[in-house]
């Protein structure tokens, strides 16, 4: 039974004009690759067209309208796995591509597996990846006032009808930060999946190297816990250890969760039982 999960970022909570956009963005990517899972595309290729289809929305950071660095360059990190066959690539502060999780969906046939900086961008240039430069206006200026910004980071996990699970994860970073900082998103951390579940987190990335989050999910699944017991465990944890993070998960069952410790986390789900969002602090009903 397939199932799909996706996230725009955790952190502080925006607007209620721009909650209502980034619902309507994740709602309207999360509708179209439902479809595609429901024609039997498999999961990672569904997992890798949402990742680009959140980094394509400069509401997320991720690809256009990235988050900047100290130095106002925007350097993009993601990976994506194949928890079939367990089988992870990443990118590491690339720059001058739109779409580091397309780089991504190819390095994951490479030999080298896992790039950072020039040699992205070199591979990318190789596949004829699109080239272009992912600050906006806004983030501009944002860099300008030192201000690193409230959007978020961006993922999917998804299930699908062969039972096969994929994870993809895709951040600017945590904006603001010293340029050879490596971010979570493209470690094994911030995004994990096997064959019995995946995960992809959002949040301030050494918190989340720090508790290994993603494959402490997966491992717990693993061990025989179900994805809420694991979840409703871990975010007690991360309470207690003042880890700032968020994450969601989903098993090979189509079971899933999405958890927090920060004021909001904007996520969209749908399995057999319909559409499931984030709640709004101004909607108290819309949860599932
Ligand atoms: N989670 C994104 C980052 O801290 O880089």
């Amino acid at each position: 039974m397939p199932a799909l999960i996706l996230h725009g970022g955790a952190g502080g909570i925006r607007q209620r004009t721009e909650r209502d956009k980034i619902a309507a963005s994740l709602q309207r990517i999360a509708c179209s690759q439902w479809k595609q899972l429901e024609s039997g595309m498999p999961a990672i290729d569904v997992a890798v067209e949402t990742v680009r289809l959140l980094e394509a929305d400069p509401l997320f950071n991720a690809g256009l309208g990235s988050k900047l660095q100290e130095d106002g360059g925007a350097r993009l990190s993601a990976a994506l796995m194949d928890g079939h066959r367990e089988r992870f690539s990443g990118v590491v502060n690339v720059q001058g591509i739109m779409h580091p999780i397309q780089l991504c969906a190819h390095l994951l046939e490479d030999r080298d597996r896992v790039l950072c900086g020039e040699g992205a961008l070199t591979r990318a240039q190789e596949l004829g990846l699109k080239e272009g430069d992912v600050r906006t206006e806004a983030s501009i200026e944002r860099w300008k006032n030192a201000v690193d910004g409230s959007t978020g980071t961006v993922g999917a996990v998804v299930l699908d009808a062969q039972g096969r699970i994929a994870a993809a994860t895709s951040t600017g970073g945590r904006g603001m930060e010293r340029v050879g900082r490596v971010s979570d998103s493209c470690t094994v951390a911030g995004n994990y999946a096997s064959t019995f579940a995946g995960v992809s987190c959002t949040g301030i990335g050494e918190d989340i190297v720090d508790g290994a989050l993603a494959t402490r999910v997966v491992h717990g699944v693993e061990h025989g816990l179900s994805v809420s017991e694991v979840c409703q465990n871990l975010q007690a944890k991360m309470m207690l250890s003042g880890w700032s993070a968020g994450l969601i998960a989903l098993d090979k069952n189509g079971e899933w969760a999405a958890i927090k410790t920060t004021d909001i986390m904007y996520w969209h789900a749908i399995d057999k039982t319909g559409e499931h969002r984030f709640k709004d602090p101004d909607e108290a009903c819309a949860d599932s």
